[in-house]
């Protein structure tokens, strides 16, 4: 995208702009652009930023002081054209310039190895060349890029229809607003992708949730998805969603012009897209001969998925050749020229034994659901937090009930739901306690409020939990200071 000499005139530039006062910027706004686009792309894209916050900044508010002085300079695609005013009322429907199907999924060798011959058997091929890389586990979205500019972003909805929140992914850093597809011969593209949610990010926006006392989100996948379709776009932009783009779905060229032959294979694509300032699965994908290379990919980037910095749940398998793809063409549900990987389930049923209620430092009682131990994406899970009332109610859980556990990654276990078609009758209700099962006070709830609470200060768990608080880590980090496991 930016050569090394490039790199060296924008940072020049940066520098430049950085010392002049911002009254003498206004003959600059191009450059002033062009210097913030190229600063987002090193922070978002390439995530080695050339430029303090601070410096960033500085640049931002001077363009978006021009620009507010003189609103007729002001571009589409200028930085400052992200920041969504105001509330969205409904998202429209809008159809996408080419269905969104879904991947047929395959769970061991011998479905890859099945569904190679059949390819090959289509496409009348010894050996084909397949681009292997990861099923990102986000939300998927749809782009279209018009005359080089963003024209509209959508979600998936039912394949054929899905919401328009163009100013929700104008909120995504990593999505440009503008990309130099003109030179690429392309007058307008559509492009798919997956928003997603970093794993510590995910951590960061659950925090902020538990300090409000507020039910977390489940996984990143839910907060992707539920981020997309929020109303208020500066909340989007806080939660700092990302965008992955890897496919192609559609293009017209420009007119009278040849469009970049990068688009006849899925590994160029992923390379023109790149190049063109997305984040593509560039560095992760393989391009590989014959199914065997394939597997053995797949099995190494399974065993490294936990260290990767979001959650993936498979790999996806693509034939290369795009002219290949299009003659193998597709099923009524998914294409015949792809399919995913998934990897070992992160979830497991298991039996709700009992529920216990603990007492937080400040006196919160939090139900623990205790399951019959079941070992999920390798580690043994007996013990999960409910968080408060409204989550028992909500899922409507009862003592006896089979429910579905999943645990993501790093993220902390939690029951999606329980499994009520399957029960025999024998379940019982969970009954919330009254009084605190520790000291016997009573419990009190304000109205606004989700958790209940002990509210007597010298509650003996509360004492020992302020204790533990005040010698911890973050605290006081007093070393040693351990709860001792009663028997
Ligand atoms: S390709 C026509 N590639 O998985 C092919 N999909 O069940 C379009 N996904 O709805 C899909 N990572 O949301 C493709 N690298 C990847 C993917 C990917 C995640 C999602 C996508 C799709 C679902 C398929």
């Amino acid at each position: 995208m930016y050569t090394p000499e490039r790199t060296r005139e924008l940072q020049k530039l940066s520098e430049s702009l950085l010392k002049s006062k911002t009254s003498n910027l206004a003959g600059s706004l191009n450059s002033l652009r062009e210097v913030l686009r190229f600063h987002e792309y090193r922070y978002y894209i390439l995530n080695d930023p050339l430029l303090a916050d601070a410096e960033y900044d500085q640049l931002y508010k001077a363009l978006e002081k021009i620009e507010l002085e003189d609103p007729s300079s002001i571009t589409p695609d200028s930085p400052t054209q992200r920041v969504g005013k105001g509330l969205t009322k409904d998202f429209t429907n809008v159809q996408h310039l080419v269905p969104m199907l879904s991947l047929e999924n395959s769970y061991n060798a011998d479905d890859l190895i099945d569904w190679d011959r059949k390819a090959r058997e289509l496409s009348g091929l010894q050996k084909l060349e397949y681009c292997v890389e990861p099923k990102f586990d986000g939300a998927s979205i749809s782009l279209i890029y018009e005359n080089d500019l963003l024209a509209r972003g959508a979600t998936r909805g039912d394949g054929v229809y899905g919401d328009d929140i163009t100013t929700n992914i104008k909120q995504i850093r990593s999505v440009p607003l503008s990309a130099p597809f003109a030179t690429l011969g392309i007058q307008q593209i559509e492009i798919r992708g997956e928003v997603l949610l970093t794993k510590e990010n995910f951590k960061k926006y659950n925090d902020q949730l538990a300090a409000q006392n507020l039910p977390p989100l489940a996984n990143p996948r839910n907060a992707a998805a539920g981020s997309l379709r929020i109303k208020d776009p500066k909340e989007v932009s806080r939660r700092n969603l990302e965008a992955f783009l890897y496919h192609v779905s559609y293009h017209i060229p420009v007119e009278g012009k040849n469009e970049t032959s990068k688009l006849l294979t899925h590994g160029g694509c992923l390379e023109m897209l790149w190049e063109a300032g997305f984040r593509s699965p560039m560095k992760e994908k393989k391009v590989l001969q014959g199914i065997d290379a394939v597997i053995k990919y797949c099995q190494e980037f399974e065993e490294g998925r936990d260290n990767l910095p979001y959650e993936i749940d498979g790999m996806v398998i693509k034939v290369n050749d795009v002219p290949l793809q299009e003659k193998l063409g597709m099923t009524s549900h998914h294409p015949r020229w792809a399919i995913a990987y998934k990897f070992k389930a992160r979830q497991a049923t298991s039996k709700l034994i009992a529920v216990e209620f603990q007492v937080g430092r400040t006196g919160s009682i939090t139900p623990v659901a205790k399951i019959e131990p079941v070992p999920i994406g390798g580690v043994t899970v007996s013990s999960i937090s409910l968080f408060n009332e409204e989550v028992i109610k909500e899922k409507d859980l009862k003592i006896g009930d089979t429910v579905l556990v999943e645990r993501a990654g790093d993220v902390i276990p939690y029951i999606v739901k329980s499994l009520a078609d399957v029960r025999n009758g024998k379940e019982t209700a969970i009954e919330f306690p009254t009084h605190c099962p520790v000291c016997g006070s009573k419990l009190e709830k304000p109205e606004e409020e989700a958790v209940w609470r002990c509210n007597n200060f010298t509650c003996p768990a509360q004492v020992v939990e302020r204790i533990i608080h005040f010698t911890s880590k973050d605290a006081m980090d007093i070393r040693g200071v351990r709860r001792r496991q009663c028997p």
